[in-house]
């Protein structure tokens, strides 16, 4: 379906649950958060795997090919299996894929490309144990490798390592991520710090613009990309992984926008930069032959762009947008 704008919206990110295990510096601590954290995943406020897969369903039949599981941490979902078949089952979504930390995530790859994920993309800021647990609130980055080791072995591929790079924190860092791509098949991506999150309004001092890892490294080929995609793509010759810049800031890509959010509680986002939301929830459990045009209208009105540039205050955390 096509918004106001002629964007043709086919891409849903959902994001099933505003817990997280880790507490990045940049990510969890948010203004008005909708739901206290800490609710159990079987609460009434959460949608369940059916009710999820039911609103996939519509949203297939109003031209969504692409779904997302995002967070908080998705795999903090027991139900996550059940929640990923439901998807799966549902006629024209072609490609499913989630976006986690990816703790917890060895002990479950195979599961999860066997309910029907195709991919996986992992949020990973540091190589370093110490600054990874400093960036993470104290988190363990054995277990994040296991989970990328684990994702490749099952075929979750590509797998995209998202890296978001802070002044002064882990920029130190650009050059040994790229060396990871050299052996390994993967594709790590280096996304400019959004004013979303504890930084807020103040990230300009930590933001590093990717125009300078660029310039920096006239080495790095651009490959042709898909226009709505986030990522500009970079090989390096002779590395079997591939680089992506995501630049939200210094080369906004909301004129190819082709997502829209569905919350853990059950709102539409149509912008990850704006505030806006329709609750679809009740409509889903009480009055679901409006749910179509409740969902059809949350399109019509997605902002043609985020408001980051004008002092953007979010009412939800990044742990519960799920990025
Ligand atoms: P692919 O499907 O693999 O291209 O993934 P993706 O880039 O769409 O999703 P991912 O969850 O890996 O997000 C990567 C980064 O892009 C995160 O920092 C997200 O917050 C950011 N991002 C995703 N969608 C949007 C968006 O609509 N607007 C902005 N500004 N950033 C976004
Ligand atoms: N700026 C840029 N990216 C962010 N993410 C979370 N918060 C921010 C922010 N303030 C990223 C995470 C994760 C993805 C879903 O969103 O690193 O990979």
């Amino acid at each position: 379906m096509r918004d106001s704008c002629g964007r043709n919206i086919d891409y849903l990110r959902i994001s099933v649950t505003d817990r997280c295990n880790l507490h990045c510096m940049y990510c969890s601590a948010g203004l008005a958060e909708v739901l206290p954290s800490g609710r159990p995943s079987d609460d009434p406020h959460y949608l369940s795997a059916a009710e999820i897969g039911r609103i996939t369903e519509v949203m297939a039949g109003l031209g969504i090919r692409k779904v997302r599981i995002t967070g908080g941490e998705p795999l903090l979902r027991p139900d996550l299996e059940q929640i990923i078949a439901m998807v799966a089952r549902v006629p024209g979504i072609s490609d499913i894929a989630m976006t986690s930390n990816g703790i917890g995530l060895a002990g479950r790859a195979r599961q999860l490309k066997d309910a029907g994920l195709q991919r996986v993309n992992i949020s990973l800021d540091s190589l370093d144990n110490g600054k990874f647990a400093a960036i993470t609130g104290g988190g363990n980055l054995a277990p994040v490798l296991k989970g990328i080791k684990a994702a490749v072995a099952a075929g979750l591929e590509p797998v995209k390592i998202n890296v978001v790079l802070m002044k002064g924190i882990n920029d130190d860092e650009i050059d040994p991520f790229i060396a990871l791509t050299r052996e390994n098949p993967v594709e790590v991506r280096f996304i400019e710090l959004m004013p979303i999150g504890r930084f807020g309004a103040d990230h300009s001092e930590r933001l590093l613009s990717n125009t300078a890892i660029l310039d920096a490294r006239p080495w790095l080929k651009e490959l042709p990309g898909a226009p709505n995609q986030t990522a500009r793509r970079y090989a390096v010759p002779g590395y079997r992984g591939r680089i992506g810049l995501i630049s939200p800031i210094s080369q906004q890509f909301c004129a190819g926008c082709n997502r829209i959010r569905l919350t853990c509680d059950g709102k539409l986002k149509p912008c990850l930069g704006d505030n806006t939301e329709l609750d679809i929830a009740a409509a889903l459990r009480h009055e679901p032959e409006r749910l179509a045009g409740l969902i059809r209208k949350a399109i019509l009105e997605k902002p043609a762009g985020h408001h980051f540039e004008r002092g953007f205050a979010s009412k939800r955390s990044m742990a519960a947008i799920g990025g």
